[in-house]
């Protein structure tokens, strides 16, 4: 979703989705007496971790959620996201924004005093490396969770994460999901209609992200080389998972929703760098072709690129056994051929919007939201499509699922005089699955 193309500058995304969120508030204040959390009337306080384009959207959407919440903590590598961040919410928030200077945190250990301080809900937006041990450390503090996709970057993460996950559903936490399209309400009306059998059994699913170059950032000499993939962090497999996992993870997370989170038994992929082959682009693939297989004969297949000049396309289509329905994220079409005909007319909500509004109303009611299996499953398949097209092997879940290849250095390890190169390339045939 970072594509310049179609995102708007994050000043204006701010804006707008600063006014999206009257409705849920209104909502709150009517909450029916005697809904028995002790949470009920206090101030939630909300800590935010990784303060970029993302991370700030998300904080206004929380403080929009919920009348009574204010932003008190806030973390981030580089000390000057935090200032721009802080700058654009208070804009927005004036007075819900209570971030004290001792409150902000930078480095790579600033993570952990946000969790430390005493906030009830973090929010987790740094690139997704981060995510399984800063979901680990929030879980064990108690916190509630806004956790951004992708979750890890390889299986040892992505295991780790659902170990938290786990001990987050048996503290009764809230685990919402950063996968957005799962709380558009388009989207939310079609896969209902498909997986109440309108279009029959879904056998064949075909997805697609397909865009553009996205943004990097010159390097200055006075970067260090850590400084350099820090701030260029997509385009390093270790940080970001490549492209497939970090951005066209939204498309196969729609394809599995569409087969009620079935797990897939196996995988077969292709791709590579064709495009984007200049060292600043670190050693991520510009494309991917992959193929889930099924036990009931269903197969799912996904194509995303990030190369410009080229078809844009962000759509998931589904064949089942009584019709076809289309989800057409740029024609914003969401319909339905077949027995069953039908199409989404109305204007839909603000996603990002509703993530925060779920959040917040499930700890005001009690009711613990748990998005960390199907949210995880997701997000091992994409790891599963990047290490078939990696190796150019047919890889089953439980091989992917128990890989133990580590891509970089432990989180807790990143400092800023870490050098680590990161895997070269990949060269299907070449590269090992290990
Ligand atoms: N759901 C969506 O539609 C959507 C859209 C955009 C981004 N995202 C996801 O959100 C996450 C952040 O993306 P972004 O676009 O905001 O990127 P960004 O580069 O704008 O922001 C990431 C921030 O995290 C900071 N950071 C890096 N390592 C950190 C650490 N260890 N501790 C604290 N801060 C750290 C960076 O300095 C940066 O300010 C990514 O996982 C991305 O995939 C999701």
């Amino acid at each position: 979703m970072k594509n310049k193309e179609i995102v708007k500058t994050r000043r204006n995304f701010l804006k707008t989705s600063g006014t999206a969120a009257i409705g849920s508030t209104v909502a709150l204040n009517f909450l029916v007496p005697g809904t028995s959390s002790a949470m009920n009337n206090n101030t939630l306080k909300v800590g935010l971790i990784g303060c970029g384009g993302r991370g700030t959207g998300a904080a206004n959407q929380a403080l929009n959620a919920d009348n009574n919440v204010i932003l008190t903590a806030m973390a981030d590598v580089f000390e000057e996201r935090i200032v721009e961040s802080l700058s654009n919410l208070k804009e927005l928030h004036d007075d819900k924004v209570k971030v004290e200077n001792k409150q902000k945190y930078a480095g790579f250990d600033a993570y952990q005093k946000v969790i430390d301080s005493d906030v009830d809900v973090i929010i987790l937006a740094t690139p997704p490396v981060f995510r399984p041990l800063q979901l680990e450390k929030a879980v064990a503090a108690g916190k509630h969770i806004f956790c951004e996709k992708p979750m890890a970057v390889d299986a040892p993460g992505i295991r780790r994460a659902l170990e938290a996950a786990k001990k987050a559903k048996k503290k009764n936490l809230s685990l919402v999901s950063g996968f957005c399209w799962r709380f558009h309400s388009p989207k939310r009306e079609t896969f209902g209609k498909i997986l109440n059998g309108d279009i029959g059994e879904v056998h064949t699913i075909y997805n697609t992200y397909n865009t553009g170059e996205l943004w990097s950032k010159p390097w200055q000499p006075e970067w260090s080389d850590m400084e350099k993939k820090m701030r260029n962090w997509l385009y390093y497999n270790w940080i970001s998972g490549d492209h497939i996992v970090e951005q066209a993870i939204h498309s196969i997370d729609m394809g599995s929703w569409a087969l009620n989170d079935r797990q897939p038994t196996s995988v077969t992929a292709t791709g590579g760098r064709q495009v984007r082959t200049e060292d600043v682009f670190g050693n991520i693939f510009d494309h991917f072709a992959v193929v889930f297989d099924y036990d009931n004969g269903a197969k799912s297949f996904h194509f995303s690129r990030q190369q410009k000049n080229c078809s844009r396309s962000y759509a998931v289509e589904m064949l089942g056994s009584k019709g076809r329905c289309v989800v057409d994220v740029i024609r914003r079409q969401h319909e339905i051929f077949g027995e069953n005909p039908w199409r989404y007319r109305g204007e839909g909500n603000d996603m990002y919007q509703q993530e925060h509004d779920d959040l917040f109303a499930s700890i005001r009611n009690n009711k613990p939201i748990y998005d960390g299996d199907w949210m995880l499953q997701s997000n091992m398949m994409a790891i599963m499509g990047r290490m078939a097209a990696y190796s150019g092997q047919t890889i089953t879940w439980e091989e992917a699922w128990n890989s133990d290849e580590n891509l970089g250095p432990d989180p807790e390890d990143y400092s800023w005089e870490l050098v680590y190169e990161g895997p070269p390339v990949a060269k299907p045939g070449i590269t090992k699955f290990i």
